[in-house]
């Protein structure tokens, strides 16, 4: 009898330990997808800066951001992409409309005092688990995306992207976030 109550406790321990953990795990697939995408983007901006300066690195992160963004997506079956309210990538980076009332919170919650760590969001939508982070302004960004570009990096930016609207941006503010949407 002893043991049989000792069984019946952990099964009770096992499904309510599973039962607690589900919920998280397409959130847990999600950030750590986010996380992989910004470790493999930041550090090849950053080299390419110091090789080449802005614009070298404008032309590396054109080639670079969406290899990373596709495969990602191929490696792990879910859509992985960068989206913005004011989109660089004109062909990419134009959110649709859940991502678009995700990207308006998160600037209502920046301008709130949320830190950026702080600025994600997760639902179940149709059936599909989708999640955004956001990516928000530090000083490196203002050389791309600021107020005051150099003449180069307008001139090779409008090179790359006649439809760029990514500019005119100040620190703290919410440049745009990772996508990741997948199949539950
Ligand atoms: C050297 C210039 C440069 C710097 C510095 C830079 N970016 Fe960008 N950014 C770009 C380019 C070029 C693209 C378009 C890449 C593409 O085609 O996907 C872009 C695209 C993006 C996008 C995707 C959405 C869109 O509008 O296409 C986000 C989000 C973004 N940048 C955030 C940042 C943040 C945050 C920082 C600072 C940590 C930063 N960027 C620094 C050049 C830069």
């Amino acid at each position: 009898m002893r043991r049989l109550i000792f069984i019946a406790l952990l099964a009770i321990g096992y499904s309510t330990t599973v039962g607690a953990d589900t919920p998280n795990e397409p959130q847990k697939n999600a950030a750590a997808l986010v996380e992989r995408f910004v470790g493999l983007l930041k550090p090849q901006l950053k080299q390419a800066m110091a090789d080449g300066g802005p614009t070298h690195a404008i032309a590396v992160c054109a080639d670079v951001a969406p290899g990373i963004a596709d495969s990602l997506s191929a490696e792990s079956g879910w859509s992985v992409k960068r989206v913005s309210l004011k989109s660089r990538n004109a062909s990419r980076a134009v959110p649709d409309a859940w991502e678009r009332k995700v990207l308006l919170s998160f600037d209502q919650r920046q301008a709130a005092g949320d830190p950026p760590a702080d600025l994600y969001y997760g639902e179940v939508v149709k059936g599909q688990y989708r999640y955004m982070q956001a990516q928000v302004v530090e000083p490196l960004c203002l050389v791309c995306h600021g107020a005051a570009l150099a003449g180069d990096v307008q001139e090779t930016l409008q090179e790359y992207y006649p439809d760029d609207w990514a500019t005119g941006y100040g620190l703290g503010e919410v440049r745009g976030a990772i996508s990741v949407s997948g199949e539950l």
